[in-house]
């Protein structure tokens, strides 16, 4: 398997303390890879790393399956921390400034302000602009030169709902068009909808993740003590056909996400299977980050 970023054991120090602790990293083509951890997790450290930003203590990096890596950042736009941009420019002053560095027509300058949502902002100068609409310019610049991979360090950071709707859909969007994600963020609500895989970051250690996995751990399921587990598993078959049943230890066991126990109950009692015990099982998807992460 080829990844577009992949780290083995990698290493930053500052002084004796690892932010990055053998860390390896595995975002493949056309991931939106979340990279969650709280504040000092050493999210921001790794990214730098990948960016050359700051030079590692050990371990290897590979770029678009490369280990050619100025060549590789070529094909990356990012954004970390704030984006360093002229306050007293336009938004199209600005991208015209940072194109320096990636040569771009006019034609593509407008097409960037237009996808991030900047299409008319005109004369505005940047100073003026809201958080969002400054972080939405940050955006534009690291999209100057068409990266394949965008690494975006906490882009929803104080943002209102309004805006983190606006860049979340943005990311979507510009992944359903191809652009591979790195993205940071200490909350998981801000990726949990989009993130195809997730790297959880804590005390300079990576646990990865999918989607996928994350949901079947985080799954919240119900255990059921019936007097006919069999008659049960047919009512529930038949007048509840979205949840998946099975019978293990003379319990019933329901996996999909039971919305209503209490109509499920209901149902059983009237069909005559008593109902002794009826438990939740499994942990919420913010429990699982929260054992993970610590308050
Ligand atoms: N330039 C630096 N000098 C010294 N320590 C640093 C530096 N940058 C980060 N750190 C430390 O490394 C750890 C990880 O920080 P950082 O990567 O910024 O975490 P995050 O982005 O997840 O909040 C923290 O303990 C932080 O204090
Ligand atoms: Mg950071």
């Amino acid at each position: 398997m080829e990844y577009v970023v992949e780290t083995n054991a990698l290493v930053k120090k500052y002084g004796q303390k690892a932010a990055v602790d053998n860390m390896s990293v595995h975002v493949r083509k056309g991931d939106i890879y979340g990279l969650i951890g709280k504040n000092g997790a050493g999210k921001t450290s790794l990214m730098k790393l990948l960016l050359g930003l700051t030079i590692p203590n050990s371990g290897e990096i590979k770029l678009f399956g490369s280990t050619d890596l100025g060549a590789a950042r070529m094909r990356i736009g990012s954004l970390i921390e704030a984006p360093a941009i002229y306050k007293n420019e336009t938004a199209m002053e600005n991208l015209a400034r940072f194109s320096l560095l990636a040569p771009t027509s006019k034609n593509r300058m407008h097409e960037l302000l237009e996808l991030v949502g900047l299409g008319d902002v005109g004369k505005k100068k940047a100073g003026a602009f809201s958080l969002g609409m400054r972080q939405r310019l940050g955006i534009a610049i690291a999209l100057l030169g068409d990266p394949e991979l965008l690494i975006l360090d906490e882009p929803i950071n104080g943002l209102d709902p309004a805006g983190i709707k606006e860049i979340r859909d943005l990311i979507v969007e510009m992944n359903r068009r191809g652009t591979t994600f790195m993205i940071s963020s200490h909350l998981l609500d801000e990726l949990g909808k989009i993130a195809t895989n997730y790297g959880i970051a804590h005390e300079g250690v990576l646990e990865e993740i999918t989607a996928e996995e994350l949901q079947r751990k985080c799954r919240v399921s119900l255990k059921l003590g019936v007097s006919d587990p069999a008659k049960a598993q047919e009512l529930i078959r038949a007048s509840f056909p979205e949840l998946q049943t099975h019978i293990e230890g003379g319990k019933l066991h329901i996996l999909s996400d039971v919305n209503d126990p209490a109509a499920l109950n209901r149902a059983l009692v009237m069909a005559d299977i008593g109902v002794y015990e009826l438990a939740g099982e499994g942990t919420g998807m913010e429990d699982f980050f929260i054992e993970r992460l610590g308050r």
